[in-house]
């Protein structure tokens, strides 16, 4: 299944490496990347399943919520953060997810819960439900604010060359 996207480009749109990293054709470095996380599977015949921890991440977690009761096909997310990081992790089921920027988007597929994606902020999303009652946990690092998100596309790409001008200048004192 092919979720539709922001960009009408398809050349600007690929899949993520093996090992989950990201970079842009600019050779940006995007945060989004993907982390296995630590699985233990049932080592006597009496235990059942698996066990998946998500340990430690690379931020505080202050909220924990999770999508359920997608259909197949069905879309959410086409936002962004200006600040929130997040790990999502498809506990049950599998998402299509894209990481979009102002010039292209990764495709990331969640059909594990042995595996997390890291999203971190300036990153337009969707989140695509590839089987019916799939379960996507999000760990996030805020609590709810709506100031935080960026809702609108065109607004999107502002945010991205502002972040872009303020990186170069950053660089520029850097060299100096
Ligand atoms: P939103 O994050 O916009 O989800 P999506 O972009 O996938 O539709 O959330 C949908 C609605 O739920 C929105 O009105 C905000 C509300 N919401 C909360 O109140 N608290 C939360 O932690 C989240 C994630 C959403």
């Amino acid at each position: 299944m092919i979720c539709p996207s922001p960009h009408a480009d398809p050349a600007a749109s690929r899949i993520a490496t093996d090992d989950g990293s990201v970079a842009g054709s600019s050779g940006e470095q995007y945060e989004a990347r993907l982390i296995d996380l630590p699985t233990i599977d049932s080592q006597t015949p009496d235990a059942i399943g698996a066990i998946t921890v998500l340990e430690a991440p690379p931020f505080e977690i202050k909220r924990i919520y999770w999508i359920h009761g997608a259909g197949a096909g069905e879309m959410r997310g086409h936002h962004a953060h200006r600040t929130l990081c997040q790990i999502l992790v498809a506990v049950s089921g599998a998402f299509e997810i894209k990481a979009v920027t102002d010039t292209e988007e990764i495709r990331f597929m969640l059909d594990t819960p042995r595996r997390g994606l890291l999203l971190g902020p300036g990153l337009w999303r969707t989140i695509c439900a590839l089987k019916e009652n799939s379960v996507l946990m999000v760990a996030a690092s805020a609590t709810f604010n709506e100031a935080d998100y960026i809702r609108d596309f065109d607004a999107f790409l502002d945010f991205r060359k502002d972040l872009r001008e303020m990186r170069r200048n950053i660089g520029g004192i850097d060299q100096r």
